[in-house]
């Protein structure tokens, strides 16, 4: 093999999972490894992350790698499903409520980080899910790590989605060794593992985590029926609907909303940062009780600043869009768009996960030839992210395309064509290369 190939054969193999655990002891040179590992695939034209774009996430985008190098094209990458981060009405207000509150919440929302805006956000929240109360955090990822970290000690029991996103997995992790994993939406599965844990053990609390809509296979689970299973186990519900929120179902309400779930869920977590053109994220529970005990007890919330006050403003205003006629004609928009760009990988010979929503997430197969296909994207002019090993399974590559409600039919169309042509390009890459015929076939 000679050298080129060495290099390139380096760069499209191998994952992150390589690095968790490098060893040694000086932490100072932890990163030595996977830094030689990221280099080879920088080198080479294979590492497509921490680009950044520039003038924000709109559907066309000048962006940059993290070489500098320019990018330019139709823009999937983002997420602002109902495009509403650069709508005029938010830009306005965020400008005004920074003349008016400066820029910083300056506090833990325990002390004095809230505002009257974060307060009624909290309100307008609870009101949207049909629940009695909402806290704020100050991401979404706080929010997932949060509850579960703030609710269950060491003795309690976990149960959750083997799909379940990180924050949920890292809250479980530090609560409880007490997790366990069911089958994907597979509730059948969970009641096994409900049943096993109530055998043994009745004094305890257990925690059931699921998604409205898994981000990576936008798929959903039956929630009455997982709402179901935990009142029959003395189980409590958590459902993550960071993705589906605002931006599914006729009123926005996601998931919950279109499985007739509104104020019957025990406990409700999102993120602002896909559809609320912030970042942010909130619990919605039933009791004040609760949501003082999450307040004081998920180190996230507690010990962490709040929202600014121009963050709570621009997500009040989200909601304020979301619940009038033009937040409906932008979720039909959106709707629109995802059909549109489904049927047209469909025509293209393209296949792709789950069901619709705004994550169109198209399969590749192997880590090598999906890492390929990233190297000609950018030059097609397509800015789309590659999910790998381990945010999926080894073999199951994909590029999640996020659709938004400002994407013109053009823009899909294009988004199409570079795919259909770079997956072309790459196979024919990965035959020059000599690469197993196994990695051919993977792909969609
Ligand atoms: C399902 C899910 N939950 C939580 C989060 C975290 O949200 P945020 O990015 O707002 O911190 C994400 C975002 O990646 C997500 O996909």
């Amino acid at each position: 093999m000679d050298s080129f190939n060495h290099r390139i054969q380096t760069a499209l193999g191998g994952s992150m999972r390589d690095f968790r655990v490098p060893g040694g002891a000086d932490l100072s040179r932890r990163g030595d490894q996977f830094f030689d590992w990221q280099n080879s695939r920088r080198s080479n034209g294979l590492w497509p992350f921490s680009r950044s774009t520039e003038a924000g996430p709109g559907a066309v985008c000048h962006a940059a790698d993290d070489r500098g190098q320019p990018i330019q094209g139709v823009n999937f990458a983002s997420q602002d499903y109902l495009s509403m981060s650069a709508h005029p009405a938010i830009r306005e207000l965020a400008i005004e409520t920074i003349r008016v509150y400066g820029v910083h919440s300056a506090g833990s929302s325990a002390l004095v980080g809230n505002t009257n805006l974060s307060v009624e956000l909290e309100h307008r929240i609870a009101e949207f899910l049909g629940m009695e109360e909402a806290i704020l955090y100050p991401t979404g990822w706080a929010a997932g790590y949060g509850v579960i970290k703030g609710l269950v000690r060491s003795s309690d029991h976990v149960v959750m989605d083997m799909l379940s996103h990180v924050c949920l997995q890292e809250g479980a992790n530090a609560a409880t060794r007490n997790i366990y994993q069911f089958r994907h939406l597979d509730v059948e599965h969970c009641r096994q593992k409900l049943a096993t844990i109530r055998a043994r053990d009745t004094e305890n609390g257990i925690l059931v985590v699921t998604e409205g809509l898994f981000s990576m296979d936008s798929d959903t689970p039956d929630i009455a029926a997982m709402q179901e299973l935990c009142h029959e186990y003395g189980a409590t519900l958590v459902v993550d609907v960071a993705h589906d929120l605002g931006c599914l179902g006729e009123d926005g309400r996601g998931h919950i909303g279109i499985q007739n779930m509104i104020g019957k869920v025990d406990l409700v977590m999102g993120s602002f940062s896909k559809t609320f053109a912030s970042n942010g994220g909130f619990v919605a529970c039933r009791t004040r009780a609760l949501k003082e005990y999450l307040r004081f007890f998920s180190p996230s919330a507690t010990f962490s600043n709040a929202l600014s006050p121009a963050q709570a403003a621009i997500v009040l205003q989200a909601f304020e869009i979301i619940e009038s006629d033009e937040g409906a004609d932008l979720r039909r928009r959106l709707m629109t768009n995802i059909l549109s760009l489904r049927a047209k990988l469909d025509d293209a010979g393209l296949s792709y996960y789950g069901d619709p929503s705004a994550i169109v997430a198209v399969k590749m197969g192997s880590e090598s030839l999906a890492r390929l296909v990233s190297r000609r994207l950018p030059g097609l002019g397509l800015l789309s992210n590659l999910v790998e090993f381990p945010a999926v399974a080894k073999g199951a590559a994909r590029f999640r395309m996020q659709v938004m409600a400002g994407h013109s039919e053009a823009n899909i169309a294009a988004a199409v064509a570079a795919m259909r042509e770079a997956l072309d390009e790459a196979r024919l890459d990965l035959d020059d290369l000599n690469a197993p015929v196994e990695a051919i076939t993977a792909a969609a």
